[in-house]
């Protein structure tokens, strides 16, 4: 391995406070949809969110103070939807504060449609869809907890689906993806390269 710049470069970044305002990192970015206990929907946007392994699981970072936090804990599922770049003002007006009631008006003037198995909603026009049964709630990263679940049903949009006779690079040039490049910016990406695997790798 080289080491020929011996780091001098680098700055070091103070970790007594949060560092990850100081660069961009990309993430994806998702709408989690919940039901309020008087019954309302709500959405709420996420991108600290991830597969967990290569099963059928979920996860993402929440504050235990957003509704979403609570009421998963009460019903026990929730949604995911993935936006398209198309939809990222859908994305940033869910994340609107709530009233002193403690509802999100704003919500109402989502097209949404009810998901299969799980009480809950999903946007429309998003471009993959999963119905999760709660799993885990891990607490204790700070403030924050890593809520996780099964995923009990899923649905794409059939443009996003890979298929043998569509090539991958066409796929994604025709359905960009959203990627949310925190903090505070986003990309459609449309373009994309076969990533070199060595031979003979393994999952
Ligand atoms: C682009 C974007 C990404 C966000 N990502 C997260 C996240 O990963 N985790 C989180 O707890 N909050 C995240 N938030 C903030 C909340 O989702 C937001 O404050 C939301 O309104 C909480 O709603 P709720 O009280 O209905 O759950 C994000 C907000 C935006 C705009």
């Amino acid at each position: 391995m080289s080491t020929h710049s011996g780091g001098s470069h680098l700055i070091e970044i103070d970790t007594s406070a949060p560092i990850w305002d100081r660069f961009f990192t990309v993430a994806p970015l998702v709408l989690i949809g919940t039901t309020d206990p008087d019954g309302a929907p709500d959405l709420a946007p996420k991108h600290m969110v991830t597969p967990m392994g290569w099963q059928n699981y979920f996860g993402f970072v929440c504050t235990p103070a957003h509704s979403t936090c609570s009421n998963i804990q009460r019903s026990g599922e929730f949604t995911v939807s993935y936006p398209k770049p198309s939809q990222v003002l859908y994305s940033c007006l869910a994340a609107s504060p709530r009233r002193e009631v403690g509802d999100k008006p704003i919500l109402d003037c989502f097209a949404t449609f009810p998901a299969k198995k799980i009480e809950g909603q999903f946007i429309e026009e998003a471009y993959l869809y999963f119905e999760c049964r709660h799993f885990k709630t891990i607490d204790g990263f700070g403030s924050n907890c890593l809520i996780t679940g099964e995923i009990i049903a899923a649905y794409a949009d059939s443009e996003v689906l890979r298929a043998n006779e569509i090539d991958d690079q066409e796929l994604i040039h025709s359905s960009p993806l959203f990627a949310y490049l925190a903090p505070g910016r986003f990309a459609a990406i449309d373009r994309s390269n076969a990533f070199p695997f060595p031979a003979d790798m393994k999952k």
